[in-house]
């Protein structure tokens, strides 16, 4: 397992267990892609995958031969405008206006492990047996731009790292206006794309499409990864469901403007490119200065849609994300945002927490509303110091009542942000992202700090270490409510310009790193607006975000099957919310909100004050069962079975690392009239192992119940009721399957 290098062929061959990655360096000195996919045997000699032809209206490299063009080469690092018409990898503006470059192969290098990628969030390894790196270097000897291309192969799992890195070795600057992270250029197209998409309080819906000539694209040019796209994408073979076929997934370990494509031209080649949104970007590069283009991660699948998904759950639980809290059960929390929104006094919390404690809550957050003059959204983003008249023995004092009942404090903050009725953006108006004589955009009231300033990140820094050094602060939940317009910075010269969103981006990483190396202990958790900026960057400071503002079980379910195409299931903060739901107004029952929930973070958001004692005693079974099983949630190895966007029913499992429990989550939307017996076919179990069913008081093998499937009909589904059971829409249920090494099978165990 490794990368081998055949000096006759100038071939390398990245591979590992499962999938192969092929380059050659071509006769023009170009990096030629030659396969990538299912592993293959190494051989020297693959070249007779580089395509030579000769076709009308070809561009041709050589005077004399017909048969070498860019165009239908496929390549690593591809140019436009000389023979190629694809959209390329790269593109850099040179002082005489000119864009051509032309990249040579010059060196390589190959190293055990990985190297960080410095102020960028990034995969790792722990130990250097566990991936491989190639280096590549090219150069463009015109301009004295040398690139470095980096792949890393994991050794214990299916997936690649790429990214790049351009230094300036000439004396003068030039513009860097286009730097993918990741090309590759696929033989075929023949394929399904699948992306994340969707809108506020409805991210990360579940699109397919085919791929189809010309470009099929997602991307943000919002300033963060956003709720509309997701930096993820797929693509998968007809006929690859979530249980079997091929499937090549991409997700982009960056928070900003992004721009993932796949371009099919008219021979059926697939390019697909992922990346910063080359529009909105121009990056000066200096004499001697280098550019590190953000990491994109490939997977590949031959198990399906749930055996790419797994892949990036565990690359991303283990090594994305980071600290104390990476392989940690997640405390169950109390929120009191959708209990009192801004109209809260100190003892009203405590009483929430006063309840939360007594059904076995472990940690009370504060939401919004607690500095400054912050009773409402148009004032008080900035001034991060408790407001007397609410809190009047401040955060400390509020966080010292919660320790005292034997509960976690947690605080909300939205760092980048600012009200112009806040004394922060009276002491400097400057501050904010602005252009220069033009009108400013709000959103929610509140305007962009401009974060590709350090002074403007060291202030934020100076006030939250302050708070979080003086109170017992064990949680911080991270908001960003709105997207970024007039994208300028006043500290930046014209020609830099094009860098202010990425240096924004930059800034909040740099914020995030200092915070979580000053405060170890603190779990963060990610949230823009919900789901507006869940994607990986963020995983490398916060091991879980809140992934949508929308909490009504229904939707969530959605949202929650979309997200976890790329998402473990530990970094998806998932809450029980109040009925009628306060953003679609609709009532489900108390269990199937909790039922979605615990394949999550799981916690509350609700005054727990306003509900019944029955429902009470019903919260406090809820959580007794999340802390028995929440290893098992959040750290076992995830399934997607029954999909919400493909029917009335989702369904849903996790198995624990030894296969000898798992949790099977049921839901079915509406109920319908003299339903069918349905049975679902199961996942991950092992074979020979015999389960007791506790929901059916049954035994069943694993065979059984992957093969034959789980009986999920009961007198729910619509029959004449017996009146014990009421029949309901948004009805669900945790089946709990558990082998226990005593019993190897054997008659005895059937229908006891
Ligand atoms: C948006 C978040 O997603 C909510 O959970 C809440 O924190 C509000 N912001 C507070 O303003």
């Amino acid at each position: 397992m490794g990368i081998v290098y055949h000096e006759k062929t100038k071939t390398f061959h990245l591979y590992n267990r499962s999938m192969s990655y092929i380059m050659t360096v071509m006769r023009n000195g170009h990096l030629g892609q030659l396969y990538c996919g299912k592993r293959i045997r190494d051989k020297e000699d693959f070249s007779y995958l580089l395509e030579t032809c000769e076709r009308p209206m070809g561009s041709y490299v050589y005077d004399t031969d017909r048969l070498f063009s860019l165009d239908y080469l496929k390549q690593e690092f591809p140019v436009y405008g000389s023979g190629d018409y694809h959209h390329p990898a790269v593109e850099i503006l040179q002082e005489n206006g000119s864009r051509i470059c032309d990249f040579q192969y010059q060196s390589f290098s190959i190293c055990k492990g990985k190297p960080r990628l410095s102020g960028l969030p990034a995969t790792y390894v722990e130990n250097d047996d566990e991936a491989f790196t190639l280096t590549i270097e090219l150069k463009d000897e015109l301009t004295g731009i040398r690139a470095e291309l980096f792949y890393t192969i994991f050794t214990w799992c299916s997936a690649l790292a790429k990214s790049v890195r351009l230094t300036n070795e000439s004396s003068k600057a030039v513009h860097i206006s286009r730097l993918m992270s990741l090309c590759l250029d696929l033989p075929d197209s023949d394929y399904e794309w699948v992306q994340l998409s969707g809108c506020w309080a409805r991210e990360r819906h579940v699109k397919v499409r085919k791929l189809t000539y010309g470009i099929t694209a997602v991307e943000s040019m919002r300033g963060h990864s956003s709720h509309e796209h997701n930096p993820f994408i797929a693509l998968k073979r007809r006929g690859t469901d979530e249980r079997k076929g091929e499937a090549l997934g991409f997700s982009f370990i960056y928070s900003g403007n992004f721009l993932m494509q796949s371009e099919v031209d008219a021979h059926d080649v697939t390019r697909t490119l992922v990346g910063i949104h080359p529009d909105c970007f121009d990056w000066k590069l200096d004499a001697g200065e280098s550019f590190q283009a953000p990491e994109a991660v490939l997977v590949y699948s031959d198990q399906g849609l749930n055996g790419m998904s797994q892949v990036f759950h565990s690359l991303y639980q283990t090594r994305l994300a980071r600290g104390y809290w990476r392989d940690k059960e997640r405390p169950i929390l109390i929120n009191n945002w959708e209990a009192t929104y801004f109209n809260f006094t100190q003892e009203r919390l405590v009483s929430i927490a006063k309840k939360a404690k007594e059904c076995g809550v472990e940690l009370f957050v504060l939401d919004d509303g607690w500095f400054g003059k912050r009773n409402s959204d148009r004032a008080g983003l900035g001034d991060w110091v408790a407001n007397p008249k609410r809190l009047s023995k401040g955060i400390t004092g509020l966080a010292e009542s919660i320790e005292n009942l034997g509960m976690k404090f947690g605080l909300w903050f939205e760092p980048e942000m600012v009200n112009k009725d806040s004394d922060l953006y009276r002491a400097h108006p400057d501050w904010i992202l602005s252009t220069p004589r033009r009108r400013e955009s709000q959103g929610r009231y509140q305007y962009v700090l401009d974060f590709s300033r350090k002074e403007v990140v060291d202030c934020i820094y100076e006030m939250m270490a302050k708070i979080l050094s003086e109170a017992k602060v064990s949680y911080i939940k991270w908001d960003m409510n709105r997207s970024i317009t007039e994208c300028y910075s006043i500290a930046l010269p014209k020609e830099r310009q094009g860098e202010v969103f990425h240096r924004y981006i930059l800034g909040v990483y740099d914020l995030y790193e200092r915070l979580t190396l000053k405060f170890p202990h603190v779990l963060f958790e990610s949230c823009a607006s919900g789901g507006g900026r869940f994607d990986p960057g963020m995983l490398y400071y916060a091991p879980q975000g809140w992934a949508s503002d929308n909490s009504d079980a229904a939707s969530r379910m959605e949202i929650q099957y979309g997200t976890s195409f790329c998402y473990p299931i530990s970094s998806i903060g998932s809450h029980v919310s109040a009925v009628p739901n306060h953003q679609v107004f609709r009532t489900t029952p108390l269990h199937t909100r909790a039922n979605v929930a615990y394949f999550g973070t799981f916690g509350y958001e609700l005054d727990l004050n306003k509900l019944s004692n029955e429902e009470l005693s019903k919260v406090k079974d809820q959580i007794a069962f999340m802390k028995q099983y929440r290893s098992v949630l959040q750290f076992g190895t995830f399934y997607r079975l029954l999909s919400p966007f493909e029917g009335n029913v989702t369904c849903w499992m996790s198995v624990s690392k030894d296969q000898k429990t798992a949790i099977v989550g049921y839901y079915r939307m509406l109920n319908v009239a003299n339903a069918s017996y349905t049975r679902v076919r199961l996942e991950g179990l092992a074979p020979d192992l015999c389960y007791f069913n506790e929901q059916s008081k049954t035994w069943h093998y694993g065979d059984e119940l992957m093969h034959l499937g789980l009986i999920t009909t009961d007198a729910t589904a619509g029959q004449v009721p017996d009146g014990v059971i009421a029949c309901t829409d948004f009805e669900s249920r945790i089946y709990v399957l558990k082998a226990t090494d005593a019993i190897e099978g054997g008659n005895e165990h059937e229908g006891a």
